[in-house]
This record gives structure tokens, sequence and C-alpha cells, in this order.
């Protein structure tokens, strides 16, 4: 390996501020040096050190590490941008995705939207870790109204709840279910990308505190639990996403037909929605391109909590999960939207001639 010309003056300061996470414009600043200087500097020691290192040049290493004059200039102090609680790791998402695309046409990916904790159903939930489970996901969409928030509704809360809109009853309330949950999908998916979308419902939280009924630094404590160490990519205060043609979303309108609506609205794209609760999907054949939209189910309780006294209700909510197969080289996807049964003893979802099951956790009145 030939010689690389010697690292200008405190190149190595730069390249190990730059491994320390400062970015380019910080180490400028902080030397007072161009930006593109620090660029310069920071390439040329890693040309340096390399050759070192490869050669067994270490003595020529700590020669010019010691021979470098000492730096006269008051240091800067660098202020580290504070996280707000918007920071998001949407670029590790990205980048996986790519990655996962190099490696993979077809991508499997998961909707198990509209859980909407604590109301919940632990069997339906059960039911989705055992499809994902058997077929294997690449992709699992997280949020999506996973929160219920029911206390912190714009509309008036439910009388027979006990209404502490705090955040501390918040809180509590949900981030023992998210956790297991969350984890209980990691295992079932065999550790699949999970980038989080809100729906309307996790959202109430975010403006809760915004209008400023609760500290807005219990955000940054929200978005932490999101995240869930890392293991959810958080997208920022979003309720989309775009993989490709592949076009994800919480809401999708409301209407009767709400999968035709979003295709003809825009049928450059194929489509998926939850929101409504109820299972839907169409097809749109347009000169170019044939897009195809699914609405997904829910997976909470089909008799909600502010019926169950009342006795009369009969709920139009349907459980399912969704399922998308993308061909990231030719964009066409292929849709399975997993309609849930019971029977006495059982949930289930049939496809094809595969049967997919789990006991119920109990029987009798649902
Ligand atoms: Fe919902
Ligand atoms: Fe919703």
């Amino acid at each position: 390996m030939k010689k690389p010309t010697k690292p200008r003056l405190n190149a190595d300061k730069f390249y190990k501020m730059r491994q320390d996470g400062y970015t380019n414009k910080q180490i400028a600043q902080r030397y007072n040096v161009s930006v593109s200087g620090v660029r310069g500097g920071v390439s040329e020691y890693r040309k340096w050190r390399k050759w070192v290192q490869r050669d067994n040049q270490e003595p020529e290493l700590n020669a010019i590490e010691t021979k470098l004059p000492k730096f006269k200039q008051a240091i800067k102090p660098v202020v580290i941008r504070r996280l707000t609680y918007n920071d998001n790791n949407a670029d590790g998402f990205w980048s996986r995705y790519k990655a996962l695309k190099k490696s993979k046409r077809w991508v499997k990916i998961f909707f198990p939207f509209d859980k909407h904790i604590p109301f919940h159903d632990p069997d339906a939930v059960a039911l989705d870790a055992e499809i994902i489970k058997s077929i294997g996901a690449d992709i699992i969409i997280h949020g999506s109204d996973i929160f219920d928030f029911p206390t912190i509704s714009r509309h008036e809360p439910d009388y027979e709840l006990q209404q502490s809109p705090s955040f501390d009853d918040c809180y509590e309330r949900i981030q023992s279910a998210y956790k297991e949950d969350t984890d209980r999908l990691i295992e079932a998916g065999n550790y699949p990308l999970m980038p989080f979308i809100f729906g309307n419902h996790d959202l109430r939280f975010n403006e809760m505190a915004l209008s400023g009924r609760t500290p807005k630094t219990l955000l940054r404590l929200f978005t932490d639990l999101i995240k869930h160490e890392g293991r959810v990519h958080y997208l920022g205060n979003t309720q989309e996403l775009l993989l490709d043609s592949l076009f994800i979303r919480h809401d999708g309108g409301a209407g009767q037909n709400v999968a035709k609506s979003m295709t003809t609205k825009d049928h450059t794209v194929h489509h998926v929605a939850g929101h409504t609760h109820r299972p839907d999907g169409y097809t749109h054949k347009a000169i170019r391109f044939t897009s195809h939209a699914m609405v997904v189910g829910c997976r909470c309780d089909l008799v909600p909590h502010y019926e169950t006294n009342r006795g009369k209700y009969t709920s139009n909510w349907t459980q399912s999960l969704g399922m998308a197969i993308l061909d990231t080289d030719t964009d066409a996807v292929q849709f399975t939207n997993f309609m849930y049964y019971r029977d006495e003893t059982h949930i289930y979802a049939i496809d094809g001639t595969t049967r997919y099951s789990v006991p119920l956790s109990f029987t009798g009145v649902i």
C-alpha cells in the first residue's frame, strides 16, 4: 500500500471527534476551521491510520500524534443539540429497509392495527402472534391506535371510567401492556423491522401534552416508551408511511367503502389503512397500474368497554390481521386479510387450507 500524505494539523482530533458523534460543523466551530477542512482532515487521517495499521507502522502514528503542535486558541464549547420529544430513529429504519430489499425481493409486512390498549382482546392478539410466527415477518407496522387513552379524549370522557386525565394514570395503564405486546411481536416475527405510525387515539397523548394539560417533557417519556429501547423505529409524529408502492396510513377516510375511495383518490400506489375496524378490500384497474387497497380489522374488544353495561349494543367492528407481500422489483402487491372467527373453544383464521388458531382464554360471553 502506498504511503498516504501526512494528515494536516489536528486531523487526528477531528477524526476522534467524528468517532464520538460530533458533526463536521461542530468540529469546525470548535477549531475555527472550515467544514471542508474538517472533512479533508478526517479523510486524510483515516487513510493514514489505515496505512499505519495495515503496514504495522505504529511508531509512525505515535510520532505524528506527538509531533503535532498543541492547539493554542481558546476552545469554544460545543453545544450538543438536546433531544426533543420528536427525535426519531427514522434514519435507522430507512437504511435497514434498503438493506432488506437488497437481500429479499418479496417483503412480508403485517398490519396488527387498532389494539386500543387497555381494551385489546388478548385472544385476538395471541392469534396475531400465531399467524406471524407461522408465516414469518420482515416488517410489522406497529402503532395505528395501539393505545386508546379513553380519559383524555377530545370527546366527552366516559362517565363510567374514573376520569383522571393525569399522565401517571394514562402511562401506567398502557406501558406494561405495550412492552409485552411489542416483545411478543418481535419474537413471533423473528426480529422484524417495526416502524411506528400514530393513530388518532395514540395522538391524544401528544395533543394533551401540547395543549399544556400535562408537561411537554412527558412526551419524551412517551416517545421513549414507543421506541422500546430502540427495538421500534419511531418515525416522528406521523400517521403515514410510504414503502415503495405501498401507502400505509392509519385513517383511510370514512364512508361505505373506504378501500374503494382510497384507490380512486390515488391509483398510482397500493393502500393499507385501519381506523374503521371493518375489513375491506378493493382493486382499481387503471391504465398502467392495478392499485389494490386493504382496510384491516381491529384487535380490540368487540363489545366496547363503554357498552358493556348497556346490553343492547351490536358491534360492527370486526377483527382481522392484514398482510402484504410486496414485490420490490415490480411494485406488485399481494394482500391477505386474515378474518378472525370464534367457535366455543378457539379463535381462528383460515387461509386456503391452513387454519391458524389459539384456544380462547375465556369462553362464554364475549
Ligand atoms: Fe381504532
Ligand atoms: Fe383510529
